[in-house]
């Protein structure tokens, strides 16, 4: 059994990221959720605020932790010992970033592979960016992201 890192970032973490979390933390020994440190994009909530959301939701799951991280994902995994990077899979959109992705990580350092989990059919339109939209639009975001963090997203939005 391996270690696997699901990196990403998680502005806001979606009911369709919570269900590859849950689902892979069976298959896997131990699962990293790493939340990207990005000054460069435009996030709703901080980094701090996205890994204390998703350790709220994760709670439950003992071998699931948390972690930010910036830089390369590569020197993430081998600070932690994680042989695996963990990647839901939407659509066949998302195919080709992936791909690259998966090459590039993998010219980087061959050592690591990249998983790909599909995401539940009923998910598999669901992204942070759309959950944001709506909410910014005023509309309802109820079953697209845990419950737990709506006020947060509500509260943010009605901030900015
Ligand atoms: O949720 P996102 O924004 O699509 O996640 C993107 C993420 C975090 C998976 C990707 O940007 C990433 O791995 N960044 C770390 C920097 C890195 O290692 N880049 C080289 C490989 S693409």
């Amino acid at each position: 059994m391996k270690k696997a890192i699901f990196p990403g970032s998680f502005d806001p973490i979606t009911n369709g990221h919570l269900d590859v979390i849950k689902r892979s933390s069976r298959v896997f020994e131990e699962l990293i959720v790493g939340v990207l440190v990005n000054p460069e994009k435009n996030s709703l909530f901080t980094v701090d605020e996205r890994v204390e959301q998703i350790k709220n939701v994760v709670k439950h799951l003992s071998n699931v932790k948390v972690k930010k991280f910036s830089g390369l994902l590569i020197e993430l995994m081998n600070k932690e010992g994680a042989e695996v990077i963990l990647k839901g899979l939407r659509s066949i959109s998302d195919f080709e970033y992936e791909f690259q992705m998966a090459s590039l990580n993998n010219k980087l350092d061959p050592s690591k592979e990249t998983v790909f989990m599909m995401t539940k059919a009923k998910y598999s339109y669901l992204s942070s960016s759309s959950v944001k939209q709506v909410a910014m639009l005023g509309g309802c975001i109820k079953g697209l992201v845990p419950e737990e963090i709506i006020p947060d997203i509500i509260k943010k939005i009605n901030s900015k």
